[in-house]
C-alpha cells in the first residue's frame, strides 16, 4: 500500500472521527469549538492538497503559498511547494513593510557591528603553548600572503572558507560533551555556532562581489578536508590550544582586513557599492560601500579574536568553559 493511500485512509478516518467528535462537542462551550475546528480543517485541507495524482482524492494541486514570496536569497524566484507537511511559509518584512528577501538570515538576526572594538589588540605569547599556537599561525600566514599578495577579494573569500570551520567543529564537540556528561554548556555552544554562522555570512557577502574560479574551488576543497579534520583532532586533544590558534588566526584576519582597507583608501581597490546582503545583515545605510562592509567584517573578526583568546584563557587557568558565561548577544 502506498504512502499516499495510507495517508488518504488515515485522513478519511480522521474526517469521520471529526464528525462524531464535533457532535460530541455540542455540549462543550462554544468558545472553544471554532479553534478546534480550524485545527482539523487545516490539517485535512493540507493533506488533500498534497495528494498529487491520487484519483480518489480531490484534484491534485500544488499550493502556491504566497505570490509575493520572493525571499529565495536574493533571487526573485517564486516558492511553489506542496503543503503536505503543513509547514507554513516563513514570512518576514523589513521595517518599511517591503518583503524580506533572504532565507539564510532573518531580520531579527541582523545587527550593527561594534566598530569601536580595538583592532590592534594582541595576545602576547608567553607560555610554550601560546608560542606554539602563534608560530603555527605565522607559518601558515606567509605562504597565503605569498599566494594572494594584494588580491584582497580573493584572499578574503578563501580566508572565510577556513574561518567558518572552527566555530562549527568546537560547537559540535561541546554539544556532544554536554549531552554525554548531562551538563550545561554555559552558552558556549551557541557562541561558537554564532561565530561559524557569522563567518559564513562573511563568505556569502564576498560571493556577491566575486565568484570563485575552478582552481580556487579545488583549493578550498583540499584545504577544508585537511583543516576541518586537523582542527577536530586538536580540539579533542586540547581545546585551549585550539582556541588559542583561532585567536591568533583571527588576529591575522583583522590585520589582512586592515590592509584591505588601506588599499581601498589609496584607491588601489575599487570602492564599489556594498552588496544588498551586507546592507541588510549589518543594518548598513543604503549608500554604503565596500569600505564600510570591510570595516564591519574586521570588527566581527576582532570579536572572534577576543572570544577565542578568552575561551583559551579560561581553560589555561584551570577552569571549564561552562563556569564562565559565554559572550553571547554580540549580534
Ligand atoms: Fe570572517
Ligand atoms: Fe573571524
Amino acid at each position: 500500500m502506498s504512502q499516499r493511500t495510507i495517508s488518504s485512509m488515515v485522513f478519511r478516518q480522521m474526517q469521520s472521527n471529526f464528525s462524531s467528535f464535533s457532535s460530541s462537542m455540542n455540549n462543550v462551550s462554544k468558545n472553544y469549538r471554532p479553534a478546534i475546528t480550524h485545527i482539523f480543517e487545516a490539517r485535512y485541507y493540507s493533506s488533500n492538497l498534497g495528494s498529487k495524482g491520487n484519483k480518489e482524492d480531490e484534484p491534485a494541486q500544488a499550493v502556491k503559498f504566497d505570490s509575493n514570496f520572493e525571499n529565495v536569497d536574493g533571487q526573485n524566484g517564486k516558492a511553489v511547494v506542496s503543503s503536505y507537511w503543513g509547514v507554513p511559509p516563513s514570512r518576514a518584512t523589513k521595517e518599511d513593510g517591503s518583503p524580506w528577501r533572504w532565507n539564510c538570515f532573518r531580520p531579527w538576526e541582523t545587527y550593527k557591528a561594534d566598530t569601536s572594538i580595538d583592532v590592534t589588540k594582541h595576545h602576547k605569547a608567553t607560555t610554550f603553548m601560546d608560542k606554539f599556537a602563534y608560530w603555527t599561525v605565522q607559518s601558515l600566514k606567509f605562504p597565503t600572503y605569498l599566494f594572494f599578495q594584494r588580491r584582497h577579494m580573493c584572499h578574503a573569500m578563501l580566508l572565510e572558507t577556513v574561518a567558518a570551520v572552527p566555530g562549527m567543529v568546537g560547537g559540535m564537540l561541546l554539544h556532544l560533551k554536554s549531552i554525554r556528561r548531562f551538563e550545561h554548556s554555559g552558552g558556549w555552544i551557541k557562541a561558537l555556532l554564532e561565530e561559524a554562522e557569522n563567518e559564513r555570512m562573511h563568505l556569502m557577502t564576498f560571493l556577491e562581489l566575486s565568484q570563485p574560479k575552478w582552481y580556487q574551488r579545488a583549493l578550498v576543497f583540499a584545504v577544508q578536508g585537511v583543516f576541518a579534520n586537523a582542527y577536530f583532532v586538536s580540539y579533542v586533544v586540547s581545546p585551549k590550544l585550539a582556541h588559542r590558534i583561532v585567536g591568533y588566526l583571527e588576529e591575522e584576519a583583522v590585520n589582512s582586513y586592515t590592509e584591505f582597507l588601506i588599499d581601498l583608501e589609496k584607491g588601489l581597490v575599487e570602492n564599489r557599492p556594498a552588496p544588498a546582503i551586507a546592507i541588510d545583515y549589518w543594518q548598513l545605510p543604503s549608500e554604503s560601500t565596500l569600505k564600510d562592509v570591510v570595516t564591519v567584517i574586521r570588527a566581527d573578526e576582532a570579536h572572534h579574536r577576543d572570544l577565542n583568546h578568552f575561551a583559551s584563557d579560561i581553560q589555561c587557568e584551570g577552569h571549564e568553559l561552562k563556569e564562565y558565561p559565554a559572550p553571547l548577544g554580540y549580534h
